[in-house]
């Protein structure tokens, strides 16, 4: 799917939203500045949050509203080279059932939290804002997903 602006990449988040269940584990992938953190903020809006942003010091926020959101930056855990361990201190797995839980840059950590799981790759296209997005479902929960 091709999103242009960052509103259209909001308005997708918050139609996403509105699909999700608790327990669901989404992994936003994609470079720097693709747009991954823009789509957690649409998301959280769908579901009343507002101020889903990335998270500078610390890895993992939890947004407390009617539904749970936990959203995770993984990419300082992996630039330090952490093997998962760290992630797993985090300790998502004993929450993540009550809540939807957003990962970005968590394609090589996902494993250890879900074994279903939706992949949202965002990569850059030909026009500066010109985003192009693939959704890659793991698990039954995702059977005949489509964004
Ligand atoms: N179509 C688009 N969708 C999302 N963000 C866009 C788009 N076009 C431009 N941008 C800009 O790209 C940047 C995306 O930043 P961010 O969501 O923090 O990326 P990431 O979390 O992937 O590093 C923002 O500055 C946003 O304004
Ligand atoms: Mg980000």
């Amino acid at each position: 799917m091709l999103i242009q602006t960052p509103e259209q990449m909001r308005d997708l988040g918050i139609a996403l939203s509105e699909q999700l269940r608790l327990g669901d584990v989404i992994v936003l992938k994609g470079g720097l500045g693709a747009g991954k953190t823009a789509l957690a903020a649409g998301i959280g809006k769908g579901l009343g949050i507002d101020g889903v942003s990335s998270p500078t010091f610390i890895i993992a926020r939890v947004h407390k509203a009617e539904v749970r959101l936990i959203h995770i930056d993984a990419y300082r855990l992996l630039l330090s080279g952490s093997k998962g361990f760290e992630f797993d201190d985090l300790d998502i797995a004993s929450s993540k059932d009550g809540a939807i839980t957003l990962i970005e840059w968590g394609e090589s950590l996902v494993s250890r939290l879900s074994d279903e799981y939706l992949i949202i790759d965002i990569s850059f296209g030909k026009g500066e804002n010109d985003r192009e997005l693939n959704a890659t479902g793991i698990g039954p929960r995702w059977a005949g997903f489509s964004l």
